[in-house]
């Protein structure tokens, strides 16, 4: 198992020399975000719900100058070489593809929102793995918009980047997601989860101490292939906001528990009323989760986020069997609670245990996986860190 957290040190240093590398210069600043999980509220952000990430130590950095005109060179580890464009790619939502949408994107809601963003060179590197549901793709975006923000000397609030960053991610890269990954990666704190209600945007932080409980989230990357997650994220979207029209509602969020009954009659197609009942029943888990956190009380939200796994299971139908064994593997051993966690279809699942047996546990998911003949899961143990901050 890897130890908790990885230093953002070395992180930083991989952008800083790919900046002097292709650019054969210092870079004037850098600039961090992390990955994040959510400990729980599956799919209700875009429902104007409720939800309660937490920013992992795995972090991306941005290594930044300004330059002059209206052009923007980025490198990224990921790739061989810089990829440069113009204003001309920057406002026309989706010229640019690839990983280096996500930063043409933030030039384009930038200019869009009728920011005059810096033409600049940036080196990203990022500890963040691609593709594991921990949200890379907005720890990119806010990282690159704090960077243009301070670069540019742009005036935009902390607590309106998130939006910003969201409009790159549906608008210009073209993805239907909600505003939760951007709110985690900017606004998160240190040692707390984020307690977002999504249609207001208001916050509040939830201490999560899991050092001083002597607890621990294990974060288990499922390595499981993704399958057609993008079209089954727009599907599932879609199927809430059409049960939402039908039942006379702006959004699933103004179905109450006690109405979800009655509601569910009214809607003819099971498939959607089972989709209905996730959303609905996961807000009332997330207002609970948060209440035994205001409490101190971190053991007892187990049984809430293992709920929530079952209805993502049963009810929301986007978990996959390598995601399905990780959780039943990890509540074998002794987890208090296990659930996937972010979109679907694959990525991480996160439990929680007691510190002392995170090695036990993520040995069994190992043996399980193996019986299944599945590839190795990867397993590391997390903290809830901070969001998006200048480096130096
Ligand atoms: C993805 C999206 C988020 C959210 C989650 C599911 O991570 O980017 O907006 O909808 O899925 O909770």
């Amino acid at each position: 198992m890897t130890e908790p957290g990885t230093a953002v040190g070395a992180v930083a240093e991989r952008a800083t020399a790919g900046f002097r590398q292709w650019y054969g210069a210092e870079p004037a600043g850098r600039w961090a975000a992390p990955g994040r999980a959510n400990l729980i509220g599956e799919h209700t952000d875009y429902n104007d719900g409720y939800v309660l990430p937490f920013a992992l130590p795995l972090r991306t950095v941005v290594a930044a100058a300004a330059q002059d005109g209206e052009r923007w060179t980025v490198w990224s580890e990921l790739a061989d070489s810089p990829v440069e464009f113009g204003a001309a790619e920057a406002d026309q939502a989706g010229r640019v593809s690839g990983w280096a949408a996500y930063v043409a994107g933030v030039v384009w809601a930038l200019r869009a929102a009728g920011h005059r963003v810096p033409g600049a060179r940036l080196a990203i590197a990022s500890d963040v793995p691609v593709g594991s549901g921990l949200s890379s793709s907005a720890a990119v975006e806010a990282a690159t918009l704090a960077a243009l923000v301070d670069l540019g000397g742009l005036d935009l609030a902390a607590d309106r980047r998130p939006r910003l960053a969201q409009r790159a991610e549906n608008d210009y890269v073209g993805a239907p997601t909600g505003i939760m990954d951007q709110s985690a990666v900017i606004r998160c704190r240190a040692g707390h989860a984020l307690f977002l209600d999504c249609r207001t945007e208001s916050v509040e932080h939830i201490p999560f101490d899991l050092d001083a409980a002597g607890l621990a989230v294990l974060v288990i990357d499922s390595r499981a292939p993704h399958r057609h997650a993008d079209g089954e994220y727009a599907a599932r979207r879609k199927s809430c906001e059409r049960a939402a029209e039908l039942l006379g509602v702006r959004a699933l969020r103004d179905v109450s528990p006690a109405d979800l009954d009655a509601a569910l009659t009214r809607l003819d197609d099971e498939e959607m009323r089972r989709r209905v009942r996730h959303v609905v029943t996961e807000d009332q888990r997330v207002l609970d989760t948060v209440a035994l956190l205001r409490a101190g009380r971190i053991r007892d939200i187990g049984p809430l986020l293992t709920a929530s796994h079952a209805s993502m299971r049963d009810d929301f139908e986007i978990t996959v069997p390598e995601i399905d064994t990780a959780v039943e593997a990890a509540l074998a051993t002794g987890a208090y609670g296990a659930r996937m966690t972010g979109g679907g279809f694959g990525g991480c699942v996160l439990a929680l245990v007691e510190a002392s047996s995170a090695d036990a546990v993520a040995r069994a998911v190992v043996e399980a996986y193996a019986e299944r003949g599945f590839a190795a899961p990867g397993t590391v143990t997390v903290a809830p860190t901070a969001g998006a901050a200048r480096l130096d």
